[in-house]
């Protein structure tokens, strides 16, 4: 078998007191699509952290394509979406991605930036500073941004919040096309909904550990929600 897109081993975070992951272990598949679910305060941003290599676990290990987060190599594969935008103010839609293009070394930038541009509709607004983007803008500028690059691994952190339903859409089908390309996609949200409709596999994290994992086709919504809402009120830190 091909060494995993993703591999979590045990892996426990703590800030001081405050534990937000507790030995969590899990793999991803190359091509497989996975929705982290979870209330506020389950640990999806701190676990979706670690695996970037953002932050390192207290405990633990974390291997992208066999390899630590923080390699040179793995900065080419991956793409984080989340509410850090990355993104130049002062700067145009365009100028912010021919400067990520270069960081990138992304070959035929001109006609990637078109595409990704047009991708999330944002075409017509590739003249205007980044500073005077609505956020739903700014998101879909970021989501471009990201892609730019064509990573092989998506982390996305509750990207659907902030959109409007038109947004929605878009970023659904945008998903649906990187997964026909063969991507691996890690996504954080508490939208059930469009976790049905995108993945193949959910996790469910509960008090910073993960109580259910299993495949969507195989899973009642009904199921998905018990798993989903099984945590007692309080005990995540929302
Ligand atoms: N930098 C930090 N310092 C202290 N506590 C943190 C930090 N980041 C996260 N936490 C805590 O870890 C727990 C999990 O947070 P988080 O991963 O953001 O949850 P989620 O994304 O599921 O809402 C929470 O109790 C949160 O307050
Ligand atoms: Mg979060």
């Amino acid at each position: 078998m091909d060494v995993p897109a993703l591999e979590v081993s045990g892996v426990s975070k703590d800030f001081g007191r405050i534990i937000a992951l507790r030995s969590v272990t899990f793999a991803v598949q190359s091509g497989e699509f996975v929705s982290v679910l979870g209330r506020n305060g389950a640990g999806k941003t701190t676990l979706l952290n670690v695996i970037s290599g953002i932050s390192r676990p207290s405990d633990g290990s974390v291997k992208l394509f066999g390899t630590d987060p923080n390699d040179r190599v793995n900065k080419a594969q991956l793409a984080v979406i989340s509410h850090e935008m990355f993104l130049y103010g002062n700067l145009t839609a365009l100028e912010n991605l021919e400067y990520y293009s270069r960081i990138y070394n992304v070959p035929d930038a001109k006609n990637r930036i078109d595409t990704v541009l047009q991708d999330v509709e944002l075409k017509h607004r590739r003249f205007d500073l980044v500073a005077t983007y609505s956020r739903g803008m700014t998101q879909r500028l970021t989501i471009a941004r990201a892609l730019l690059h064509e990573p092989k691994l998506l982390l996305l952190d509750e990207p659907f919040t902030g959109l409007d339903q038109h947004a929605i859409g878009m970023l659904i089908t945008l998903l649906k096309k990187q997964k026909e390309m063969g991507r691996t996609i890690l996504l954080t949200t508490h939208d059930l909904h469009t976790a049905a409709i995108l993945s193949d596999r959910y996790l469910v994290i509960s008090k910073h550990k993960i109580v259910r994992d299993g495949w969507m086709k195989n899973s009642s919504p009904d199921e998905i929600r018990a798993a989903f809402f099984s945590a007692e009120a309080g005990e995540n830190d929302s």
